[in-house]
């Protein structure tokens, strides 16, 4: 059933490749340059007269939701706000008609979720549903939606989940930025196409998995690791947090780089492994000069970085390579070193990769 796999977990990083395949098979059509989504055509108008549209999920498929917003307001150029389900259901939120609510959950069950939901359609708003398990409470509660088909996920730790959210979040987006003209037929075409070479990315960024592990049996020990990202890439960096302490109990905090200096750099020493993802495409001067920051602090720098990259490589004490893709691309392609090291150090700390300590795969009490 693991397929080979000792745990879940890494086959189901490993099934990256063929479930983002299987996310946009038949939905992306790059020879005529379409997007077809059913759950997205029969609602055309919702989205487009949307006044914004907010996202409500939990957890890792918040992050999501984060990558989503940048998508969003990037291509199809719709203010997104992004929401824990949990905070969102209580604090009388202001929605109505006019809202568009896009509710992710892989499990399709998490309870925080499934109640923002219920509370969003009683003000009126048009929800749609991103869920892997087909047939679930939140794929039946909402409106209309579309499914990741990232086949089953077990481990606890999310994963794939995350990298096919992320695929059909892309293809909404660009979807409504064809619809609304907020996108050239040029941009749009080159999105298709470079998203149709993802999986064979993921296969060339799985290839680091070796390296990762060497880097792990460095840092395994380590009580504090900090993740850095900016733009697309800072949900990866509290993806990557989340991975780390959910399956080996190390305390871990993701944060936009820029944000380090107004306080998190006073906990850099010699002894703070810190992850920043600097990737070319994407404020890469920036994180560079955060890097030297870091250094000039004795932080231990492990930076995930784009193939052929040297400056980085020059500040840093590891690089992870990941192949050149377009900014947006970036995370499902950053993020794959990052479930990769959270793997391999709670494996050499003994912990229970597939079933961590006090977690469920699926929250259903809130
Ligand atoms: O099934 P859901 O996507 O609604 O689950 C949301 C979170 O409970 C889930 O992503 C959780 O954070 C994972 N264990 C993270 O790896």
């Amino acid at each position: 059933e693991k397929g080979g796999y000792e745990h879940f977990m890494l086959k189901e990083i490993y099934e990256q490749p063929s479930a983002i395949l299987d996310t946009f098979r038949g939905r992306l059509l790059s020879n005529e340059a379409i997007i077809k989504m059913v759950g997205v055509e029969d609602n055309m108008k919702k989205f487009l007269n949307a006044n914004r549209i907010i996202i409500v999920a939990c957890g890792t498929s918040w992050h999501a939701g984060l990558v989503a917003e940048y998508i969003f307001e990037d291509l199809a150029r719709i203010p997104v706000e992004v929401e824990y389900a949990s905070e969102f259901r209580y604090r009388n939120p202001i929605i109505n008609e006019n809202d568009v609510v896009i509710a992710i959950s892989q499990s399709g069950e998490t309870a925080d979720t499934l109640a923002a939901i219920k509370l969003a359609k009683s003000k009126g708003a048009f929800v749609f549903g991103v869920c892997n398990v087909v047939g679930s409470s939140i794929a039946r509660e909402t409106h209309a939606g579309a499914y990741t088909h990232a086949g089953p996920e077990i481990g606890v730790a999310s994963t794939k989940a995350f990298t096919t959210q992320i695929t059909v979040l892309t293809l909404i987006a660009l979807r409504l930025a064809r619809a609304k003209g907020t996108i050239s037929s040029s941009d749009y075409r080159m999105h298709l196409l470079e998203l149709e070479l993802i999986p064979e990315k993921v296969k060339t960024a799985l290839e680091s998995d070796a390296y990762v592990k060497t880097v792990a049996a460095i840092y395994k020990d380590a009580k504090n690791f900090l993740y850095l990202g900016r733009g697309y890439n800072f949900p990866v960096a509290l993806e990557g947090a989340l991975k780390l302490k959910e399956i080996s109990y190390i305390h871990a905090e993701g944060y936009p780089a820029a944000e380090m200096k107004h306080g998190p750099i006073a906990l850099i020493d010699e002894n703070m492994p810190i992850v920043v993802i600097a990737t070319k495409k994407g404020h890469y001067e920036k994180v560079v000069s955060n890097i030297q920051e870091i250094k000039s602090r004795s932080g231990k720098i492990i930076g995930i970085v784009t193939v052929g990259d040297e400056q980085v490589k020059n500040l840093a004490d590891h690089v992870i390579e990941v192949p050149e893709t377009i900014e947006s691309l970036t995370p499902l392609l950053t993020t794959i070193p990052l479930q990769l090291l959270s793997y391999h150090i709670a494996l050499m700390l003994g912990k229970n990769v597939d079933q961590p300590r006090n977690l469920a795969k699926a929250v259903t009490v809130e």
